[in-house]
């Protein structure tokens, strides 16, 4: 599994987000690994209308139809098709609002992709929450150029041991199919990443490479 999240580069935004989306869809396609995008709420609309690989909101809020004005509502998330949302990112901590947004979410009959900083929160948030997925994240790594899965395997290899059946996937500084290949090695189950792709030169050639190294 490879999710890519498009945070707010710009490169990934507005017509940009659709551009970027349809390039994802094209290579998961091509090469059939499951690619899936992580976009602004913003620009969920468009990206839902232009691709069909599964596209997951980058946040929710703990809102519902009605007296919620400004808020990304979970259950209009799902009437809109996103399969999912990514929760208490490093860059969107949750902090005493985690609880009930991934009741929310779960409400609505969204999937979580639900982002910790270290194996002891990934273990804390598989076993209370049970998400669909947990991603680890070292924050220290994020938007950096060493990849999280040479900079720190143990990270990896301590959540795997601590999440049990609940699939973990990493991320921070992820480029390519090498990094994917060594986070497979020590038991994630894919990678979450943003600027290897929101910042290249050639996203269609760095996807085909990331794809590649699931194989
Ligand atoms: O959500 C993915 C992310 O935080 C990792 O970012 O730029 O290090 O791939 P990046």
């Amino acid at each position: 599994m490879i999710i890519v999240n498009f945070k707010t580069y710009e490169t990934a935004v507005g017509e940009n987000a659709v551009a970027l989306a349809k390039i994802h869809e094209m290579v998961a396609e091509e090469t059939g690994a499951p690619i899936a995008v992580a976009v602004n709420a913003l620009d969920l609309a468009a990206v839902l209308k232009a691709v069909r690989i599964p596209v997951f909101v980058q946040s929710i809020d703990v809102a519902g139809f009605g007296s919620c004005t400004g808020s990304i509502v979970p259950e209009l998330v799902k009437k809109m098709g996103a399969v999912g949302t990514l929760l208490n990112h490093s860059e969107k901590r949750l902090g005493e609002n985690l609880a009930k947004s991934v009741a929310a979410a779960k409400a609505a009959g969204l999937q979580i992709v639900l982002c910790a900083e270290d194996d002891d929160e990934a273990a804390k948030f598989a076993a209370e929450f049970e998400p669909d997925f947990v991603a680890v994240e070292p924050p220290e790594l994020i938007g950096g150029d060493i990849s999280v899965t040479s900079a720190n395997p143990a990270v990896i290899e301590d959540s795997v041991k601590k999440v049990g059946a609940i699939p973990l996937l990493v991320g921070a500084g992820v480029k390519n199919g090498e990094d994917v290949k060594t986070a497979l090695k020590l038991g994630a189950k894919g990678v979450l990443l943003a600027s290897g792709i929101t910042k290249a030169e050639n996203p269609a050639a760095v996807l085909r490479d990331l794809a590649a190294g699931l194989n």
